[in-house]
């Protein structure tokens, strides 16, 4: 009898960012992004210009090895990819007359490559990658006029790749803003030094251009389909108590207001408390409230990890995707202090399923590890029995969540082929079905290489999830 719950068309994939894995940062026209001057992600504050120690410079240098690479996720049977484009590559100081034409012409050798082997492309529009003259220049997300360049941008590549991409994320995981300043604003600031009040109102203007970039492309094809993008990060009260149950939800409804308006259109309640508490004002015109009812077709999401809440102070606390929180004594952590929890992927499609009713796209998830390449004479691999099980467990999660009635539309794993990472900017952290051959100081021949794993999900999707080991 057929287990499998995965329905037919299922879009099964991974997924990657440019800046973590195009390289050729000075290539092609591109222009400087906010990620070119932190060589140590979130680490240390940004550098004034880019210096040789900043990995992602060269990337996995996709750039120049994108049809091997494509070939490779063909041969895993990928039926989507999600990979953004450089916004610094299109427009290379955010603030240009013209596109870069190299730029717009580099994925359109990208999307030769998908429509070769029939993968469906899902596009991110901004991943973490802001032209750095709109964080210098501008102050970032700060200030409104980002809004009018963004949607610039955004109508650009619609009508570029209009007919050849239906699937489009406006903003990585938007909600990381309210952590992460720089990175999710490109407001060169660390979150101690940003008021509440200049935080949301850079919030709103993402939230503004997000709509406008929506309501464009509502224009531009009918058969476009727009998603917002957040983290999901589910809260666990560290105790049974009514005050840690409440701080868990509290957090949870401020990472929820970033998809709340996405989805309906405007504020929710609980902000205004927040406002009032804060005594921020926001400038929001009437066009801006029309504006932000152009909601969205889906709703995607990263998933790694959940946490605990409290309002113990003194709560140990543990590492973590982005937005950290409370160690939670329940659950095992990764090499990287993640915590494992698969379980937790259940629970956030069920709350946001519940909560915003729209169907659902895991565009991130995956483990982090160090891999550890071995000669098996005449090729080379990784034994990464800990990723196949970290990835079986979480979609036997998938599964049981599309069996709570929940539209799913597919899962992109993060990282599918190698690439530096976000939060530590190094390469030792590991997530892909293919090694490829670099390391720390940037060594390696770059070379790629197929890894347990990556036979493992070839299996998975060639059986629509029926080779999934189930408890
Ligand atoms: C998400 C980002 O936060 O997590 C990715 O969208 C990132 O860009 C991924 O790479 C994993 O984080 P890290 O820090 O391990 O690369």
């Amino acid at each position: 009898m057929k287990k499998s719950a995965f329905p037919e068309g299922f879009l099964w994939g991974g997924a990657t960012a440019a800046n973590q894995l195009e390289g050729a940062f000075d290539e092609g026209g591109k222009g400087l992004s906010i990620q070119d001057v932190m060589p140590n992600g979130l680490m240390t504050p940004p550098t004034e210009a880019p210096t040789s120690d900043n990995l992602k410079l060269k990337g996995i240098d996709h750039y120049h090895r994108y049809q091997e690479d494509i070939a490779l996720l063909a041969d895993m049977g990928f039926k989507v990819y999600r990979f953004s484009i450089a916004w610094s590559r299109i427009f290379p100081n955010g603030d240009n007359e013209e596109p870069n034409e190299e730029g717009l012409a580099f994925y359109d050798r990208i999307l030769d490559e998908l429509e070769k082997y029939g993968i469906e492309p899902l596009v991110t529009l901004s991943h973490y990658e802001t032209p750095l003259n709109l964080a210098r220049s501008y102050g970032g997300w700060s200030n409104r006029k980002l809004i009018d360049f963004y949607v610039k941008y955004a109508t650009t590549v619609f009508n570029r790749y209009k007919g050849r991409v239906k699937y489009w994320l406006t903003f990585n995981e938007v909600n990381s803003i309210l952590h992460q300043p720089f990175m999710g604003g490109a407001i060169e600031k660390t979150r101690e030094e940003i008021t509440e009040q200049e935080l949301y109102q850079a919030i709103h203007h993402i939230m503004v251009a997000s709509a406008r970039a929506t309501a464009v492309a509502r224009t531009i094809s009918q058969d476009f389909s727009i998603g917002c993008m957040v983290i999901s990060v589910p809260r666990y009260p560290l105790r049974p108590r009514p005050e840690d149950a409440f701080k868990a939800l509290r957090e949870t409804q401020l990472d929820a207001l970033f998809g709340d308006i996405h989805v309906n259109g405007e504020y929710p309640n609980t902000l205004l408390r927040v406002f009032k508490e804060h005594e921020i004002e926001l400038d929001i015109s009437e066009q801006d409230l029309v504006d932000l009812r152009n909601t969205v077709d889906f709703v995607s999401f990263s998933y790694y990890m959940s946490v605990a809440e409290t309002t113990d102070p003194s709560a140990e606390r543990g590492g973590g995707n982005i937005m950290g929180g409370v160690k939670n004594p329940e659950v095992e952590v990764s090499d990287w202090g993640w915590a494992i929890d698969p379980v937790g992927l259940r629970y956030a499609l069920n709350t946001m399923y519940d909560r915003w009713h729209k169907p659902l796209f895991i565009v991130e998830n995956g483990l982090g590890a160090v891999d550890q390449l071995v000669d098996e004479g005449t090729t080379k691999t990784v034994h990464d029995d800990y990723r196949i099980n970290y990835m079986n467990d979480h979609l036997v999660q998938v599964e049981e969540a599309l069996k709570d009635g929940i539209p799913i539309m597919g899962y992109t794993s993060w990282g599918c082929i190698d690439l530096i990472s976000a939060s530590t900017a190094e390469m030792k952290k590991r997530y892909g079905f293919i090694y490829v051959d670099l390391d720390n100081n940037g060594e390696g021949t770059l070379d790629r290489y197929r890894k347990d794993s990556f036979y493992w999900y070839k299996e998975v999707i060639a059986t629509n999830g029926e080779s999934l080991k189930r408890g």
